[in-house]
């Protein structure tokens, strides 16, 4: 942000006007005209922040850690407690991908998530667990949660892990889930969570990429009333996995198939354990988890964070942007096998002493009240959730609301993907009563925590719009040329400096890293993300510019998809885009070719469906399929994307098609859809 946007910015802090801005994209990719939605811009002014940040302060601030990053980073650096401090803030190159920071610094994740709470907050709330049952609640102060945390981490020593060691963990939302994660933390091993909806062939694929050896989960999780069976998907995993040699499972007293040597029960284990384990204090550059994220290859990235500078950037994000008051119960509804499980459900909050609510189950079960049911009945003040889940409440109508006060809200926030303006005013007046701001936060798994978002309280609201940088992060707009593009402007979003939050590499291939993220705008990080500046500075999120669908807030690479449908065996070819989708933001359409004699079928769809499911996860389930005896293809053999996205949209404005072997394709593929249809 320059320093006449600042301006801007603060000229607008008590501004309610309307705005309808068009923006044509420079960059030669994307060539279509954008139109800003026409919205009301809801002044700053509508909420009253409780930590007294003004405006003026926190743009100075803001200047200030643009001009001054290793000062600015230093000072918010005392928000942690380092055993041993730092020498130096930052050091290394951002253009080469290699930086590092709080050099020569020590210090330990849950020893500052959880530990130095103790002597004044030891009986403060840490974690609130509502299970799907509503009369299913746990609580746990800190000084419970870091007797849990301690023996969990003496049982992975007596199985031999160590600092370093990667550990798998597939578990559903309940509190072992956070003990898990911090015991790693505190023995210095790494962690690497997958989502308890991914298939056995994905957590194998998961697992063997960072070398586990023990990996935690539980027997069953509970879904609207209906029984996962994790502990069948790790065992069938396994069966791929020679190393992991140890597991450790959450039982819910079936204990079947349990495999004697490699199975251990969780509780009776932790139960014999010790209350007493020291923190490992650890490097600030080592590597605290790995998260695995999709990509535009077929095989997922393993995205690595590190200690110090992932901890900072979470604490500090979560505390500014929701404006967190010592006792406010924080509610983020993602899952933790997501980053924002990780920072904004775990990390973020904990380390500032926060009260987190976890809820296990679905939040439209047994119907659309539950979610506003829970906030009242654990007093949230913070509510952080995906666009597509708000999709979704808001369809079952407004008669789900009358039941409960969500008097204790004071924010809401959203993520994951851009929020409808007609969604975001649902939520602002429905939900928040017209007095709670929403923080539309715009981050990825591989920038640690939120980069783009409304400072509330400070920056007029803008449905729609995460609108600006946070302390510290540099975003400009590029076109394919490498021209920075100023003012109003539409490109490639590239962040031009470090900041501590970004993931170190990815495990085990850093030349990946720095291909996908460094390389194509040298000195800048590639967001793989459009999008465009209005008048008045603000930033507009347009969805991802590479192969990959942003289904219901999650990152699905189009590639992994096509290999899942072409093991199937009855396909010769496949190519999958993203459409618009009214529940899940995006859809996923898939073009599939039938091998030659494999005729097109329902049952041929059935099984292409259940293929996707087992090997990715019923998460990447195809919306729609299309059998198509073509695809339009350039002359070197190219599949154009672009042109299949629009059949997928239902569009036949095809732009410039000359490159196209046969433009009749498109044709065919379009009478198709309609049958389709
Ligand atoms: O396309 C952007 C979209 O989600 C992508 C990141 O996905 P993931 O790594 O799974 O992390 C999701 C949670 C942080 C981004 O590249 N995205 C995320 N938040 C927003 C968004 N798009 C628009 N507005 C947002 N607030």
């Amino acid at each position: 942000m320059t320093l006449d946007t600042l301006d801007l910015n603060l000229a607008l802090l008590n501004l309610c006007v309307s705005i309808d801005v068009t923006v044509i994209h420079e960059s030669s990719d994307c060539q279509k005209e954008l139109k800003v939605p026409m919205t009301n811009i809801i002044p700053a002014s509508v909420y009253q922040r409780r930590d007294g940040l003004t405006a003026e302060q926190f743009y100075v601030q803001y200047q200030h850690s643009i001009d001054n990053p290793d000062v600015f980073w230093g000072k918010q650096a005392n928000l942690l407690d380092f055993s041993q401090s730092w020498q130096q803030v930052y050091t290394g190159d951002f253009s080469l991908g290699s930086s590092q920071w709080f050099v020569g610094g020590t210090l330990n994740t849950c020893y500052n998530c959880i530990d130095r709470h103790l002597p004044k907050h030891g009986n403060a709330l840490a974690l609130i667990w509502q299970g799907e049952q509503e009369s299913l609640v746990k609580r746990y102060t800190y000084r419970q949660l870091h007797e849990q945390i301690c023996r969990l981490a003496n049982v992975l020593t007596t199985y031999g892990i160590c600092a370093g060691d990667r550990v798998g963990i597939y578990l559903p939302m309940i509190p072992e889930a956070v003990i898990a994660m911090l015991a790693c933390a505190r023995l210095g091993a790494v962690h690497c969570v997958v989502f308890a909806g991914f298939s056995a062939e994905s957590l194998a694929n998961r697992f063997n990429d960072i070398s586990c050896r023990l990996v935690i989960t539980a027997e069953q999780s509970i879904r609207a009333g209906k029984t996962l069976l994790l502990k069948q998907q790790v065992d069938i995993a396994l069966t791929q996995c020679a190393l992991v040699k140890t597991v450790l499972v959450v039982s819910a007293g079936q204990n079947s198939d349990w495999v004697d040597g490699r199975d251990i029960d969780y509780q009776q284990a932790v139960d014999q354990a010790s209350t007493d384990y020291p923190c490992v204090m650890m490097s600030a550059e080592a590597p605290l988890f790995i998260l695995h994220t999709s990509g535009s290859t077929g095989i997922p990235k393993g995205v690595v964070h590190r200690t110090a500078g992932y901890l900072l950037y979470s604490a500090l994000t979560f505390k500014v942007l929701f404006d967190y008051q010592p006792g406010d119960v924080f509610w983020s509804t993602a899952d933790i096998g997501w980053i924002t499980g990780h920072s904004y459900s775990i990390y973020g909050p904990l380390a500032n002493g926060a009260t987190v609510l976890l809820f296990e189950g679905l939040p439209t079960y047994p119907d659309a009240s539950r979610c506003w049911q829970i906030i009242d009945q654990h007093h949230v003040a913070i509510f952080y959730t995906a666009p597509t889940l708000l999709r979704s409440l808001m369809r079952e109508g407004d008669g789900y609301l009358v039941n409960s006060s969500r008097a204790s809200l004071r924010v809401l926030g959203t993520v994951g993907e851009p929020i409808n303006p007609s969604v975001w005013q649902w939520y602002f007046e429905k939900i928040g009563q017209s007095r709670c701001p929403i923080v539309d936060t715009w981050w990825q798994t591989e920038t640690g925590g939120v980069l783009i978002a409304p400072i509330v309280g400070i920056t007029p609201l803008q449905p729609g719009a995460a609108s600006q940088p946070f302390w510290g992060i540099a975003p400009a707009l590029m076109d394919d040329q490498l021209q920075v593009l100023t003012g109003v402007a539409s490109g490639n979003l590239v962040i031009q400096q470090p900041w501590p939050g970004l993931m170190q590499s990815i495990y085990g291939d850093h030349q990946r890293f720095l291909t996908q993220y460094m390389a194509r705008f040298p000195g800048n990080y590639l967001t793989g993300d459009g999008a465009k500046r209005d008048e008045i500075g603000t930033y507009w999120l347009m969805g991802r510019l590479d192969d990959v669908v942003n289904c219901s807030g999650h990152r699905i690479g189009t590639a992994e998809v096509e290999s899942a449908l072409i093991a199937q065996g009855d396909i010769a070819e496949a190519a999958v885009v993203g459409f618009p989708h009214a529940i899940k933001g995006e859809g996923i359409y898939a073009f599939v070719t039938p091998k030659s004699g494999v005729l097109p079928s329902m049952a041929l769809k059935q099984a292409l469906i259940r293929q996707v499911a087992s090997i990715i996860g019923p998460i990447a389930k195809p919306d729609v399929i299309q059998f198509t005896e073509n695809l339009p293809k350039t002359r070197s053999g190219k599949i154009m994307r672009r042109l299949l996205k629009q059949i997928a949209a239902g569009s036949d404005d095809f732009g410039d098609t000359s490159t196209l072997t046969d433009p009749a394709v498109l044709t065919q593929l379009l009478r198709q859809r309609e049958i389709e249809d």
